[in-house]
């Protein structure tokens, strides 16, 4: 096989976060009179939260302290959590979790790599927190993709060397950080745009041909 070990992102790639995210960050936006909408949003994709923060500022008139800046990202952080709190295992697409398995049954290990300092949190809430074999998310990182860090972390966790690993992403910024951590990309919706991937799938379970 051509690979040993598969580093999946969580967020837009294991499950559907999206919507959580837009809300709290538009009703931080609104409270702060900022324009915000979905392609905004989506610029979001992949990148840390104090990163988004400066992303949703880039519209703010004022200026806020490094203070402001913790207590806004923290605002967020805890609506955030709210909307989290309602996702169930029935959030997990039988199509995502089908198709881990199967990869589990190739011997394949496999691991998350992810920006998110709320990973395990997710996981745990659509029926995960024990099914991956090793997590790199972002309490373990202190660059966000499109640096490596968070990919080379999952490898070195999983006990493998970059060149065998294979990352599954819908962010460009993940696709770019694959890619500097020496692995092969697998893209999927928005990150298939970007034409930097080794494959690119139109739906998940294409995964299962990419490994062969
Ligand atoms: C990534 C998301 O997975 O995690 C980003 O794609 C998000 O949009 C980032 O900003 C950080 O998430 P969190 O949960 O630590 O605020
Ligand atoms: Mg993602």
């Amino acid at each position: 096989m051509k690979y040993q070990g598969i580093i999946f992102d969580l967020d837009g790639v294991i499950c559907s976060t999206d919507q959580y995210h837009y809300l709290a960050w538009k009703a931080l936006a609104d409270k702060l009179g900022i324009y915000f909408d979905e392609t905004i949003n989506n610029r979001l994709r992949g990148v840390s939260r104090m990163a988004s923060l400066e992303i949703v500022l880039e519209r703010y008139d004022g200026v806020l302290t490094d203070e402001e800046k913790e207590a806004a990202a923290t605002e967020k952080n805890e609506l955030y959590r709210k909307l989290l709190a309602r996702m169930s295992p029935a959030d997990l697409a039988p199509e995502v979790k089908e198709t881990l398995d199967a990869l589990r049954r190739k011997g394949l290990l496999l691991a998350i790599g992810s920006s998110s300092k709320n990973a395990k949190f997710i996981l745990g809430q659509i029926g995960l927190g024990d099914y991956f074999d090793k997590i790199s998310d972002g309490t373990n990182i202190s660059r966000s993709k499109p640096d490596p860090e968070v990919f080379l972390k999952a490898a070195e966790f999983l006990g493998l060397e970059p060149g065998v690993c294979l990352v599954v992403e819908d962010a460009k910024a993940g696709i770019q950080a694959a890619r500097a951590a020496g692995m092969d990309a697998a893209a999927i919706g928005d990150a298939v745009a970007c034409g930097l991937a080794t494959y690119n799938l139109s739906t998940f379970r294409d995964l299962l041909d990419c490994v062969d």
